[in-house]
């Protein structure tokens, strides 16, 4: 797998699972992108010329799809509106790139005979109750809440039934929420960095009591890199670091590592049908392909992704007002 076309790639964990390519292997890299307004140029702007290259379109558009899936021998697919809260604000775009997209990438890379790996998310499986001891695994049932997750478990079905019925070289992988550099600041954890560092308050949806399972994004691109080498075609793979935080904790260690009171902090309004709880399984990953995370440490990850924005501010700064409006109109 010499040229890998990487749809999403100049996005958050699209941008650095390239660069985790570039460090570990010999390929060189198509990155398809639409630019919008998740995309970031500068987080791809250190790679080398001759093995990393951009086109700039859309993965819904079949002639611009099909030549490209052609010329690679395998697609990873992270292209895909991403956020929850946009989905509820205009489900559109949701629909349009998560299932219309994978669609399009679908059908190229069956004409093609290309393999291709499928990036999706915890959040097919809905929630889980707070205190339960269970976790997702490759075995639990679809139950998606929002227009985004309904749309990845879409997307995710599409490629199980092209696997099946036209015999697609496709693999899927699940991973829980990510953590690092380069996420836009109207995720979570980049939101309330961001907001301290201002000199403002976090803001926490309803009691803050909701619990995400962090993974750092370094990790979550090695193990895309090892199902993509090694993963058995047709399977599905659950890829989390057993990272599992509320998210009251987590603005309290943001808090307290820039020296402010753990109680410095606003309850806004909750999310529509806020999922309570995801909690990952990766044993199958683990076992079968002997992936292990890095990042054991979350507040340590916590510190370092905490650095990277203090020291990225010329970054982030341009979409700081836009992103806190869209907040304040929602009493978020
Ligand atoms: P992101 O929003 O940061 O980046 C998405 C990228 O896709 C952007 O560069 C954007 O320009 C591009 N894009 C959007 N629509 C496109 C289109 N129609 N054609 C071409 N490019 C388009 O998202 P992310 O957080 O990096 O997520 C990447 C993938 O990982 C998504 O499939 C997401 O569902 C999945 N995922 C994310 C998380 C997480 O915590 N962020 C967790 C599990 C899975
Ligand atoms: P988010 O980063 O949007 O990821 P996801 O919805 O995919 O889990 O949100 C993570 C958690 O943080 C989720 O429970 C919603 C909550 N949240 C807040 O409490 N405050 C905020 O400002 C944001 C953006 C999210």
């Amino acid at each position: 797998m010499n040229r890998l076309l990487v749809t999403g790639g100049a996005g958050f964990i699209g941008s650095n699972f390239v660069h985790h390519v570039i460090e570990h292997t010999d390929a060189t890299v198509t990155v398809l992108d639409k630019l919008t307004y998740a995309a970031s140029r500068e987080s791809l702007a250190v790679l080398p010329d001759d093995r990393v290259s951009l086109v700039v379109g859309d993965v819904a558009d079949a002639a611009v799809v099909g030549p490209l899936v052609a010329e690679h021998d395998a697609v990873v697919h992270f292209a895909a509106e991403s956020h929850n809260d946009n989905s509820l604000n205009d489900p559109s775009p949701f629909v349009q790139t998560n299932l219309i997209g994978t669609f399009t990438i679908l059908e190229a890379v069956r004409k093609a005979g290309t393999r291709l790996h499928h990036i999706s998310t915890d959040e097919v499986y809905g929630d889980l109750e707070l205190d339960a001891p269970e976790r997702f695994t490759e075995a639990t049932p679809y139950n998606p809440s929002s227009p985004y997750s309904s749309t990845k478990a879409g997307s995710d079905l599409l490629v199980r039934a092209w696997v099946r019925s036209f015999g697609v070289q496709a693999t899927i992988s699940n991973c829980s929420n990510n953590y690092g550099p380069w996420q836009h600041i109207e995720k979570f954890i980049p939101r309330q960095i961001t907001n301290v560092i201002d000199g403002g308050r976090p803001k926490l949806y309803g009691a803050g009591l909701n619990v995400r399972d962090w993974i750092h994004a370094d990790d979550h691109s090695s193990a895309v890199l090892r199902i993509l080498q090694q993963g058995r075609i047709g399977e599905t793979y659950l890829v989390g670091a057993d990272g599992e935080q509320n998210n009251l904790d987590v603005v309290r260690m943001i808090l307290r590592h820039f020296g402010r009171p753990e109680d410095d902090f606003d309850h806004v309004n909750d999310r529509a049908g806020h999922d309570l709880r995801y909690a990952i399984d990766s044993t199958k990953l683990r076992t079968e392909l002997g992936w292990e995370p890095r990042f054991s440490d979350f507040e340590k990850g916590l510190a370092d992704t905490i650095q990277w924005y203090v020291d990225h501010e010329a970054w982030w700064r341009p979409h700081k007002d836009t992103v806190e409006a869209t907040y304040a109109a929602q009493g978020q």
